[in-house]
């Protein structure tokens, strides 16, 4: 059989331009979409006496046959017949003969891959809502065995203040949530139908949009065939929504790349999620963390590079659309595969929380503490900062930390400290003090975790 639409034509199609805007070797993954939309148009035609009711049912058969051989892997898609759509019309018929012609009536390829494309990205988003929430799982179960964990905070990668190793993690937790958010707010825009906007103006035929939208499960239908057909705001979203998810992901495994190098030593990936040096033989390597870091470059070019295709793009379909598809492809299953391994990534880690709290020990960072000491002893702020700072770099020249220091030492610099001066200074009272909501005491840290767990589903 040649062409679908070959008969304008006097010349067969060059075969390089045939392999150039072909796009089956890439969008064969939405066999399954389009074979769903497919079958509730033919319903709808055949309900809305469209096409004979017997024709709808052999044109379904048929689809159901089509269907149950892409599940098992025994069609060939062929590049002559350029992509999904045209693929599976041609094969169905093959399959029931002249009659499975019908099936386009009242629909273009334009109306149909915008629909195939909204039933692709409602079924990974409501995967990613799921594994998103797996990661966040992770996080609790980690957070829980690790509220008294006291580890340095960080301000400029310099020690800061000391915090609960639970809090940190579920600093994540919460980047995690508003992810989660995301998706789930944009299901509302993925469940447009385009459906029935035929090529870009509507069709001549007396179709029903409603039942197409019932049968698939559409909450919307697009009010607009020129929108409909040209839009692809709802892919840049989840384009940019699947950025910033790997921004977050980078982030927290940028800190597992440095908190298990012998520098820090702070936690150890399990041995499992490592993997070695073909020449040095004493390397355990990151490569995991490592590469969620790197292949968030992939989902930002995804998003890039679609936002530019359709920038000054006039309306309606052009062919230009057909690149949406491989970058969606890409970033959805990058994210599948990320936070994938990211949750038992966080789950198998060992916690070094000796190492984390003699870090502890060996700084300043309870300098605030004594500065607000100061403070309720009636000392203006910036005042205590100049005596805390003077301090600190007394200590630093004797070679000492603040919890060495003598009540002899402390008087010089200022009348006002007493005995407590010791407790105050102690890292577990600097991390319970920070008992504001929202703040690092273990207190709080429980609270967090328990507001966390009541926004997971399962
Ligand atoms: N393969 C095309 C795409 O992905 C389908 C739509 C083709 N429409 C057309 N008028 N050429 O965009």
């Amino acid at each position: 059989m040649s062409k679908l639409w070959g008969g304008r034509f006097t010349k067969e199609t060059n075969k390089l331009v045939e392999e150039f805007t072909a796009s089956i070797s890439f969008d064969q993954k939405l066999a399954k979409e389009d074979i769903a939309g497919s079958l509730a148009h033919v319903q709808m035609l055949g309900e809305c006496g469209i096409i004979p009711k017997d024709d709808a049912e052999t044109i379904k058969h048929g689809l159901l046959k089509i269907r149950e051989k892409v599940n098992r892997n025994e069609v060939e898609f062929l590049v002559e017949d350029e992509d999904i759509h045209m693929n599976i019309e041609k094969l169905l018929i093959e399959q029931i003969g002249p009659v499975g012609g019908k099936l386009h009536t009242g629909r273009s390829r334009n109306d149909q891959v915008a629909t195939d494309m909204h039933l692709y990205l409602r079924t990974k988003t409501t995967e990613l809502i799921k594994l998103v929430e797996d990661v966040q799982q992770s996080i609790i179960k980690q957070a829980k065995e690790n509220i008294e964990t006291l580890i340095p905070g960080y301000t400029h990668l310099q020690r800061a203040q000391p915090v609960s190793f639970a809090h940190h993690l579920m600093a994540y937790f919460w980047m995690f949530e508003r992810d989660k958010e995301r998706l789930i707010d944009s299901l509302k825009r993925i469940n447009w139908l385009p459906l029935g906007s035929g090529a870009l103006a509507g069709t001549t035929f007396p179709i029903n949009r409603e039942k197409v939208a019932e049968l698939l499960g559409f909450q919307t239908i697009y009010p607009n065939s020129m929108d409909a057909v040209s839009d692809r705001d709802f892919i840049l979203e989840f384009l940019s929504i699947g950025s910033i998810i790997m921004t977050h992901i980078s982030r927290l495994s940028e800190e597992m790349v440095l908190w298990s190098s012998q520098e820090f030593q702070f936690i150890e990936l399990d041995d499992s999620f490592c993997t070695g040096s073909s020449i040095m033989p004493q390397k355990k390597n990151p490569d995991v963390p490592e590469l969620l870091r790197g292949k968030t470059g992939r989902a930002y070019g995804n998003l890039i590079g679609l936002l530019t295709v359709l920038k000054g793009l006039p309306l309606a379909y052009n062919k230009d659309l057909q690149e949406d598809k491989e970058g969606m492809f890409d970033t959805a299953e990058t994210l599948e595969g990320s936070l994938k391994l990211l949750a038992p990534m966080i789950e198998t880690m060992t916690v070094n929380k000796d190492v984390m709290r003699k870090a502890i020990n060996n700084d300043f960072s309870n300098a605030t503490d004594i500065a607000d000491y100061l403070v309720r002893k009636g000392l203006p702020f910036r005042e205590a900062h100049e005596v805390i700072g003077k301090i600190v770099l007394y200590s630093i020249q004797s070679n000492k930390y603040l919890l060495d220091l003598s009540m002899e030492e402390y008087k010089q610099f200022s009348d006002l400290f007493e005995d407590d001066i010791y407790e105050v200074l102690a890292p577990e009272h600097v991390v319970a003090v920070r008992n504001s909501f929202g703040g690092t005491s273990p207190e709080q840290v429980k609270l967090q975790i328990k507001l966390a767990e009541g926004k997971l589903t399962k």
